[in-house]
């Protein structure tokens, strides 16, 4: 049956269907099933990660909406990227999104998470977002201190958080889906449904994830870390299994 999607997503389709079954007691996933096909995936933050993964999931298939400070700008991609991609506020895209991307500069995540408010209770976000004490000042020293994923939990409260996409550059996150699996993507979470919905997304875009703990790891997925740069997924299972 030829259904229009690349091959990739047609692939990451039937995967997504099976691991959805499995986890339709989720209430946001549930809906994404009954819909039958495509997630809606909620961009936060359009720059160069979020504007990377949500052209890359629309050409997958999936339906997203960009967001950021800068409506025109969005509304400029989202025509570019064309079918399956549509452009709104941060709000508008946290209700519209069955999971969401966050990707903002660290010091940005407080005021994304008072403005997203009780949008984020029970969503699934996958959080892209790293701490540097230079760009991100105070937070980020104390981001780095208490570990990414925790204080990203502290600051999103409600949300179902899996770090991930955290060291690769952003200019290859298109590319994984020309060699499905071949590059892995370390992930970390506490809460299992929310696991099986980003790690769905994530294959969807050509990568293998592979979780290597909790929240409390995600503190070793970010730059200048052992698992950051473009690993096999053996080559991440062999590393996270050293880290503490
Ligand atoms: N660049 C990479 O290769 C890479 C790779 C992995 C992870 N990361 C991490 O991912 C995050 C994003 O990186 P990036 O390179 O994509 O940054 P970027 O190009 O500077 O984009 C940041 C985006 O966040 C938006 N933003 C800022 N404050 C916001 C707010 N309060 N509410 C909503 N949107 C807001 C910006 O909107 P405006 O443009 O309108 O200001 C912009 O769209 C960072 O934490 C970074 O460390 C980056």
């Amino acid at each position: 049956m030829n259904t229009g999607r690349p091959k990739h997503a047609r692939r990451a389709f039937l995967q997504f269907t099976a691991a959805s079954l499995a986890v339709a007691s989720l209430p946001t996933f549930a809906q994404s099933v009954t819909a039958g096909t495509k997630l809606k995936i909620g961009i936060i933050g359009s720059g160069n990660v979020g504007s990377a993964l949500g052209t890359t999931w629309a050409k997958s298939g999936h339906t997203v909406m960009f967001s950021s400070l800068d409506l025109e700008k969005d509304k400029a991609l989202a025509a570019k990227v064309g079918s399956g991609a549509r452009a709104g506020t941060s709000r508008e895209a946290a209700a519209f999104g069955d999971v969401l991307l966050i990707a903002v500069p660290y010091h940005a995540l407080p005021a994304v998470g008072k403005d997203l408010g009780a949008l984020l209770k029970g969503k699934v976000v996958i959080d892209a977002c790293n701490p540097f004490e230079q760009r991100d000042g105070e937070l980020g020293v104390k981001a780095r201190e208490v570990g990414a994923g925790l204080m990203s939990a502290q600051l999103l409260p409600g949300a179902r958080i899996v770090r991930g996409f955290n060291a690769i550059g952003a200019a290859r996150m298109g590319a994984a889906w020309q060699e499905p699996g071949k590059v892995g993507m370390p992930i970390a979470g506490d809460d299992a449904q929310a696991i099986a919905t980003a790690s769905n997304l994530i294959r969807d875009i050509g990568y293998e994830p592979v979780l290597i703990g909790g929240l409390a790891m995600g503190r070793h997925l970010q730059p200048r870390e052992p698992l950051a740069g473009e690993r096999s997924a053996d080559e991440i299972r062999k590393i996270a299994a050293g880290l503490k």
